[in-house]
Formats: structure tokens, C-alpha cells, sequence
């Protein structure tokens, strides 16, 4: 390849399209909590992430644009939120002995690189081909060293991911701990179901899982009214009604939290009463029986 052709392979990598631009979305929202004195993490490669994706310094959100705005800062704060959620539960299944990761959909997620992993941790990062594409040739230009073994798999989850994954070495007689952050949000429900019973088939008891789940009325409030292509554009699936009771069927030992109740944990109190009675929340951790 000569080194214009690299090149415009490099600028092809870089321009994030439909749902996996939502992970630089996500990038760029870490890259701004980094830069707080009071982070509740720190993600040193987000900002590479977001200027390679093209959302980096951002544009300054429009004067008359003030709901949208509103949104945004929402979404922005579940973010941070669910992210430090999910750092705390991958700790303590790291503490548990478990040593096997699976980060389903795991778009720009840098915890490879920015999280302390026992020796021996194994971490799956499955995602489709184009943004694991993009990820790698940042990381390139990052030189960007993994604190455990990193090993993408580049499978769109509607297939045969398990295959995907069995073929690059996952092992089914070790308990894994799984992550599906921010993803369930853009499958159907159908497809959701599918995703947990496949999940299941690939835990031995004593696996580990961090769900998001969109809370329910979250497409109504934010979807309905969101720019095409915008990340709420392409929200489909809400939480059920009863999330650890629909875990349990799923066979798994499941817990619930609001983001209020986790926000107030992390010294992030949200200030404003609820508008709407608190129903369950969408940050599950959860144990395979
Ligand atoms: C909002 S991003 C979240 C990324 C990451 N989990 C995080 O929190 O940083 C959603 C991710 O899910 C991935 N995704 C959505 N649908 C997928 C599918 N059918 N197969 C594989 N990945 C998918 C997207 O490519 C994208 O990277």
C-alpha cells in the first residue's frame, strides 16, 4: 500500500457513521469528565478518540436550543454515571477471581488500557468491524498499551457472535464477567432476549454481568423530538417493567439501581425532585446462578 492509499484508509476509519458513532459520542463525554478536578474516572484516551472522530474541541451548543441542550447534558450525565457504575462492578469481579472479560459492543470502552487488571485478565471486545477498525488505528497513533490481554472481535451481534467469540478463545468453563453498556438501548426486543439467553449459555454460575437499560419512557421523552441520526434517533428498546424479576427468568441473581441513587453514591446528587414516580433503575449488576 502506498502511503497516500494508507492514508486515505486512515481518513475512511475516521468518519464514525450510524449506531457505532454513538461510542464516540460516548468517548467525547469522558473526555470531559477527565478533565474535571472531582473525575469519578479518569480515560486518558477518550479526547484521541473524539478528535479522530471529529467531535473534538466541540462546538458550542446552540443559544436557542435550550431543551436540546437540556438532553444532552442528561444523557451526558447517565453516562458518567453508569461508566464509574460499571468500573466499580468490573473491580469487584476482578477481586472475585474472575479473569475473563467480555465487553459486548464495546466501541471506544478504553478500560484495557485505563483500568489495573490482575495478571492473567483476558478482555473481549466485540463490537462490528468499522469501529474496531477506527479504535485500532487510534490506539496506533496513541501507542497505546493494553494492561491485559486485549483481543477484539469484530461480529455484528444480530449473528453468531458466540461462534465469533468461541473462535478467539473465549472459555466457556471459566466464569466471565460480561459488560453491555449502552447497548441495549438500540436493539429490539427480540433481540434483547436473544443477546441474555446466549450470555447465559456462555456463564458458568458465578459469572458476572453489568447491564444499561434505557429507562422506561426514555425514547418517548428524548427520542421522539431527536435529530436524525442522533444518538436518541436510533434508541428502540426500554427497560421491562420489573428488570430483576425478567433477570431472574434469564437465570441470574440481579440487583437494580437508579442513576439518582447511584449519582448520590458517587457524590453527584442529582438536585431536582423526580418529575415521575422512581420505577426500578437501569444500572443491573448481576450473578449467574
Ligand atoms: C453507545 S455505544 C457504547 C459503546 C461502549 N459500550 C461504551 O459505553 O463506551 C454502542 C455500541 O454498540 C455497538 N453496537 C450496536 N449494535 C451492534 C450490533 N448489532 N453488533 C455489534 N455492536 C453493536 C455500536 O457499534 C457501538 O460501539
Amino acid at each position: 500500500m502506498t502511503d497516500k492509499q494508507g492514508q486515505e484508509q486512515e481518513q475512511v476509519q475516521a468518519s464514525p457513521s450510524g449506531v457505532w458513532a454513538t461510542a464516540v459520542g460516548v468517548a467525547k463525554v469522558r473526555a470531559r469528565e477527565t478533565a474535571r478536578e472531582d473525575a469519578l474516572f479518569r480515560d486518558p484516551l477518550a479526547q484521541a478518540f473524539a478528535t479522530a472522530g471529529g467531535l473534538w474541541p466541540s462546538s458550542p451548543p446552540l443559544p436557542d436550543d435550550e431543551p436540546a441542550r437540556r438532553r444532552r447534558s442528561a444523557v451526558a450525565f447517565s453516562i458518567v454515571i453508569r461508566t464509574k457504575f460499571l468500573d466499580d462492578l468490573l473491580r469487584q469481579a476482578a477481586d472475585s477471581g474472575i479473569r475473563q472479560v467480555v465487553l459486548l459492543g464495546a466501541g471506544m470502552d478504553s478500560r484495557a488500557f485505563r483500568m489495573e487488571w490482575p495478571e492473567g485478565t483476558r478482555m473481549f471486545e466485540v463490537d462490528t468491524s468499522a469501529p474496531l477498525d477506527f479504535k485500532a488505528s487510534v490506539l496506533r497513533q496513541e501507542r497505546a498499551v493494553a494492561r491485559c490481554e486485549r483481543i477484539p472481535v469484530a461480529v455484528d451481534l444480530r449473528e453468531d457472535w458466540p461462534a465469533a467469540l468461541a473462535a478467539a478463545g473465549h472459555d466457556l468453563t471459566v466464569p466471565t464477567v460480561w459488560i453491555a453498556e449502552g447497548l441495549l438501548i438500540y436493539l429490539p426486543e427480540d433481540a434483547v432476549d436473544l443477546l441474555l439467553a446466549r450470555i447465559g449459555a456462555q456463564s458458568v454460575p458465578g459469572s458476572r454481568m453489568g447491564l444499561t437499560l434505557g429507562s422506561r419512557g426514555v425514547i418517548e421523552r428524548f427520542g421522539a423530538d431527536a435529530a436524525p441520526g442522533s444518538a436518541a434517533s436510533m434508541w428502540v428498546s426500554e427497560m421491562p417493567d420489573n428488570p430483576v424479576g425478567w433477570l431472574a427468568e434469564h437465570g441470574w441473581d440481579a440487583d437494580s439501581r437508579t442513576l439518582r441513587e447511584c449519582a448520590a453514591a458517587y457524590g453527584r446528587p442529582i438536585d431536582t425532585p423526580p418529575q415521575r414516580e422512581e420505577r426500578p433503575g437501569g444500572l443491573i449488576s448481576a450473578v449467574r446462578r
